[in-house]
């Protein structure tokens, strides 16, 4: 069985603001998502990153992916929405994968992964026919709210936070989505939809995903706290 992993790539991040998509703003010396690849493509376990961009994406060939030589494929094939996005990558890499091979599919947009999130999502799932993915326990108290006000408490018992990466074998996430509703926001709510139960493997809150303006600013510490001296 081997190992690959598939980076969406293709939004925009219309809720950071600004022209650069989010995946390029600068980040800890770098683009964003250069950080994610750097994690994916040095584990020993993944034997190829394979990267969905935008069709028209006039970023990526403007930074030095030389560091990363053999280890990327870059696929052109960028949908409308995430779901689309990954649906389109798992079939432009089917000729190079086996329909029981793992895919962690990540977001380019958690720079702060790391391999020992991986190995525990490895651990966790590789003996299961499904799959699974990073998530975290709910820790707040949830609120369901309409026009700024309370209408609900959610009960957070059995409430987890979905994160990346989310580990399916190629076949299972490829079946899951050849329907894409507008209730699938992750690889797992695809795999939930045609009845399976991916596995939660916990992880911590230092794999955040960068949505808006401060969460750059966790990220870059989170990045330069790990930069041992050179
Ligand atoms: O915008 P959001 O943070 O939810 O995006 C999550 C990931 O999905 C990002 O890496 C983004 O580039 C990717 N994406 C994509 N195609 C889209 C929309 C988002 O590959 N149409």
């Amino acid at each position: 069985m081997s190992y690959f992993a598939l980076v969406p790539a293709a939004g925009s991040g219309a809720r950071m603001g600004g022209a650069l998509p989010k995946q390029y703003l600068p980040l800890a010396g770098g683009p964003m998502i250069s950080h994610a690849l750097s994690v994916l493509a040095s584990h020993p376990r993944i034997d190829k990153v394979f990267v969905v961009l935008a069709e028209d994406d006039a970023h990526w060939t403007s930074y030095n992916w030389l560091p990363f030589a053999g280890r990327l494929k870059i696929l052109r094939c960028g949908g409308a929405t995430r779901a689309e996005s990954v649906r389109n990558g798992l079939a432009a890499m089917a000729d190079a994968v086996g329909d029981d091979d793992w895919i962690m599919v990540h977001d380019a947009a958690r720079p702060c992964l790391t391999h020992t999130q991986i190995d525990a999502l490895i651990a966790g799932v590789a003996e299961e026919d499904v799959g699974g993915i990073l998530a975290m326990p709910v820790a707040d108290t949830m609120k369901r709210g309409i026009g700024g006000a309370i209408v609900e408490t959610v009960p957070r018992t059995g409430m987890w936070q979905a994160q990346t990466p989310q580990m399916f074998r190629h076949g299972v996430l490829s079946e899951a989505l050849v329907t894409l509703s507008p209730d699938i926001t992750d690889e797992a709510s695809a795999v939930e939809a045609i009845g399976l139960q991916p596995r939660l493997i916990e992880a911590d809150s230092s794999n955040l995903k960068v949505t808006y303006p401060f969460d750059m600013q966790i990220a870059e510490w989170i990045l330069q706290s790990r930069a041992g001296p050179a």
